[in-house]
């Protein structure tokens, strides 16, 4: 560690000791740190130097330097009392007055260590995530206006004395953006990326494929933009019988969606597409008839709710359009897991199909206690999908209707369908025998649902399920299992479904501010949750800063 990044040159008011209440300082924080032992006096950030060490690599170092332009710019406008100091590369660490950040490999990937004492705030951690999220909690200890530029009267530019010792409790802090019933902008994703990095989120679930729309450009395959992506009209509130007649759609280049990932990961945000098969399919096959059980015709799909046109898995050239596109989806993005979908895949066109009978008797699969031979010829795709992934080095993960049957070996599950219990207790089965599991359960995950129950208040969505913020709060992924099979739950994540969500501000009100209930029940230890301290957080602090950031929110009841 030896090397000055950045002289602050700060004119804040002369720092104010707290007093006896400095506990009260760390109550704005959201996600809750792990662990924070309060102590006494404050350092004071005028003056402040910013120092790294000089093993940290590019993408940390980018995020210092943003985070020192920050507090730069932020401090610069208190006053024109600002003085620069400039110190020597060479001076002794302990002689500056200064933040630190130091690399220490002993910690786990995404955990920091700060420690805040008058004379230094010194953070260590292993690799960026570690490093992004101390920054993360140092901004949140610091006025707002260090993010939302609005400098307001009385800010004190002084940070607690402290050590915070934090990790996420969950590895998978996810998000699911469904861009396919209505479509977003790059502009707005890279908005909810925002959010998500300032919350400590690591997962953005791009849902890009859907009966209603196609949305990632395919070059082995044009039609499925030319054609996938647009729909000749939009089903017109709950009315299916209706649509607007109004043709709507759009899609990502590649060259988008480089830019995502991109813009992403300097967020420590992996973005994990879904290439929903075998169901869920209309709009690929409205662009290749030919990968259906019947040729088609078909159209891309108006109305919202289930299709009972999928994907012809007795065809083999439907697996080499399956290969073909996911040869494509890998190239774009670097994550671990790739999402195959598998809900809601009805199997009445399987049941009628020459190729797909032909080929149940081929593998020989039967009707049986636990599952029928349509629902094993799922199986059958979901384990050759996974396979294939598993040769160029990705592993998959599928929605909880891929337990009908058999699991391939190494595929994760994300459990949704809440609502039925025997789909609980086979995911808890599955956990105990060691699958890893995302948690996503509808009744505490989905964001699509009213945030109130008089939904007469609320705007217009699908069904008639709620879901508030309180139960997003209290929501606990690991209820109802031991001790073992909660170690195989590897996250939990919210689904923003977009069936009723059109525009951009609608989008916002539905993410906020429950997306930041999530990320406490992502990130915090168990057991650590305040409600008291949470809405106090959001009324002090989150709220008025989504305003000034520029993002709807639903109000507060009370
Ligand atoms: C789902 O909500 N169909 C995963
Ligand atoms: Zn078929």
């Amino acid at each position: 560690m030896k090397k000055l990044l950045l002289v602050l040159a700060l004119s804040c008011a002369t720092a104010t000791v707290l007093s006896g209440r400095e506990a009260d300082s760390f109550a704005c924080l959201i996600p809750r740190p792990a662990q924070i032992t309060s102590a006494k006096g404050v350092f004071k950030v005028k003056g402040a130097h910013i120092n790294y060490d000089t093993s940290l690599d590019a993408r940390t170092l980018r995020c210092v330097s943003l985070f020192a332009d920050r507090l730069y710019l932020a401090t610069q406008r208190i006053s024109s009392l600002a003085t620069a100091t400039g110190v020597q590369a060479s001076t002794p660490i302990e002689k500056l007055h200064g933040i630190y950040l130091l690399a220490d490999a002993s910690l786990a990937p995404e955990a920091y260590r700060m420690e805040i004492t008058p004379k230094a705030v010194k953070i260590t951690a292993a690799q960026h995530n570690g490093f992004f999220y101390a920054l993360q909690t140092l901004s949140q200890l610091l006025p707002p206006s260090l993010e939302d530029g609005k400098t307001a009267p009385g800010e004190k530019w002084t940070l607690p004395c402290c050590t915070i010792v934090d990790s996420p409790r969950f590895g998978w802090r996810g998000l699911l953006l469904d861009c396919c019933r209505h479509f977003f902008s790059v502009q707005e994703v890279k908005k909810v990326l925002d959010a998500m990095a300032r919350y400590k989120l690591n997962r953005l679930h791009w849902h890009l494929t859907e009966d209603q729309g196609w949305r990632i450009e395919i070059k082995r395959f044009p039609l499925l933009t030319e054609v996938g992506a647009y729909r000749a009209g939009t089903q017109v509130g709950l009315d299916r019988n209706h649509d607007d007649g109004i043709r709507y759609g759009g899609y990502y280049t590649q060259e988008q969606i480089r830019e995502i990932v991109a813009y992403a990961w300097e967020r420590g945000i992996t973005v994990m597409p879904e290439i929903d098969l075998p169901g869920h399919m209309v709009a690929a096959l409205a662009s290749y008839p030919q990968y259906g059980c019947t040729g088609g015709p078909y159209e891309v799909r108006k109305i919202w709710g289930i299709s009972k046109e999928v994907l012809c898995p007795g065809k083999e050239e439907t697996f080499a359009f399956l290969e073909g596109v996911l040869d494509e989806v890998v190239e774009l993005f670097p994550s671990e897991y790739i999402h195959i979908g598998g809900d809601e895949c009805p199997k009445d066109a399987w049941k009628n199909c020459p190729h797909c009978q032909a080929r149940i008797a081929a593998l020989g699969l039967k009707d049986d206690a636990k599952a029928s031979k349509e629902a094993r010829l799922q199986n059958y795709v979901t384990a050759r999908i996974q396979r294939y992934l598993a040769g160029k080095g990705r592993k998959v993960i599928g929605w909880d209707e891929i337990l009908e049957g058999e699991l391939g070996e190494g595929t994760a599950v994300m459990y949704w369908r809440e609502s039925r219990d025997y789909v609980g207790r086979q995911v808890k089965e599955a956990a105990g025998k060691g699958t890893d599991i995302v948690m996503t359960p509808n009744l505490h995950c989905y964001f699509d649902y009213a945030q109130h129950p008089d939904m007469s208040r609320e705007p217009l969505r699908g069904g008639n399920r709620v879901l508030t913020l309180d139960t997003v709060y209290s929501f606990e992924p690991s209820e109802g299992y031991s001790e073992a099979e909660a170690r195989s739950i590897i996250g939990v994540q919210a689904n923003m479904w977009t069936e009723m969500v059109a525009s951009e501000s609608h989008l916002e009100y539905m993410l906020f501010p429950r997306l930041l209930a999530m990320s406490e029940v992502q990130w915090s230890p168990k057991g650590s949750r305040d409600p008291e301290r949470f809405y106090g957080a959001l009324r002090s602090r989150h709220l008025p800063l989504l305003q000034a950031l520029g993002y709807n929110y639903r109000k507060l009841d009370q």
